[in-house]
């Protein structure tokens, strides 16, 4: 495990999806409290959910000037951004809809359009945003879930991306039976890992001996996505509930 990790344990999913609402606002008003604009990381499936309805409401919600804030996402499904599979929608219903944000602060990746056309488009408009010819940028803060195969974003166990040294978004194949094969863009190791703040949230006794076995650093190579999870100077902070950290 990263020597610069830290785990956070709450009671219950609830309290997780508090306790990881708390979190985000804090790194967000701390680092306002010193530039002019945030940049978050969004995750996909499940577990967000709450976290972002809770942002999304008061008190939280009237916390952070959220012009200042741009969001991103970690990974997407190849589908439409109306599509009910569509991590962009999903943040859309639970969070964006209500922060009466400027458009421009919406960085969605476009599902819609040819993998490999949307994931170099995607890694343009980053390059855009943060204005970088060269080098990587460093995100205010990314959020990751973990699946219980050890995935993180869309870096699925033995794919080709998991080695990308390059490119910061890349198109990957990937089926979760009996789901057909769907294709997904997801940021890769290089560009997650610049961060200057990780958030790994993970729920749930059905990833407990998976969290077991990485924040145990046995010893093993990293072998799963989620071990390759190492900020080079950023902070990782592993925020779980107890069936998860059990
Ligand atoms: C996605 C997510 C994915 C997710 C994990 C954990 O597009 O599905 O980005 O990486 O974070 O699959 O999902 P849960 O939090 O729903 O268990």
């Amino acid at each position: 495990m990263p020597i610069n990790a830290g785990v956070i344990v709450f009671k219950d999913s609830q309290e997780l999806a508090r306790g990881a609402t708390g979190y985000i606002l804090s790194a967000i008003v701390q680092t306002l409290s010193r530039q002019d604009r945030f940049s978050l990381v969004l995750s996909g499936g499940s577990t967000p959910r709450a976290i972002y309805t809770l942002l999304g409401q008061p008190p939280q919600a009237g916390q952070v000037p959220w012009s200042r804030v741009h969001f991103f996402w970690g990974d997407e499904r190849c589908v439409p951004p109306e599509h009910g599979d569509s991590n962009y929608l999903m943040a859309y219903e639970t969070l964006l809809a209500r922060l009466a944000l400027p458009a421009q602060n919406i960085h969605r990746i476009q599902g819609e359009v040819p993998p490999d056309e949307s994931a170099a488009s995607y890694e343009r408009a980053l390059m855009e945003f943060f204005e970088k010819e060269n080098g990587l940028p460093h995100f205010d803060l990314v959020l990751l879930g973990m699946g219980d195969d050890g995935h993180i974003a869309s870096l699925f166990p033995d794919s080709p991306a998991l080695g990308e040294t390059d490119r910061w978004v890349v198109a990957v194949e990937h089926t979760l039976p009996p789901a057909p094969l769907v294709s997904r863009i997801t940021m890769t190791f290089p560009l997650l890992n610049a961060a200057r703040r990780i958030a790994l949230i993970v729920s749930g006794a059905a990833k407990a001996g998976l969290v077991h076995r990485v924040l145990s650093g046995s010893g093993e190579a990293p072998r799963l996505p989620v071990q390759r999870v190492n900020p080079e100077e950023g902070e990782l902070t592993w925020l779980l509930d107890e069936a998860a950290a059990k």
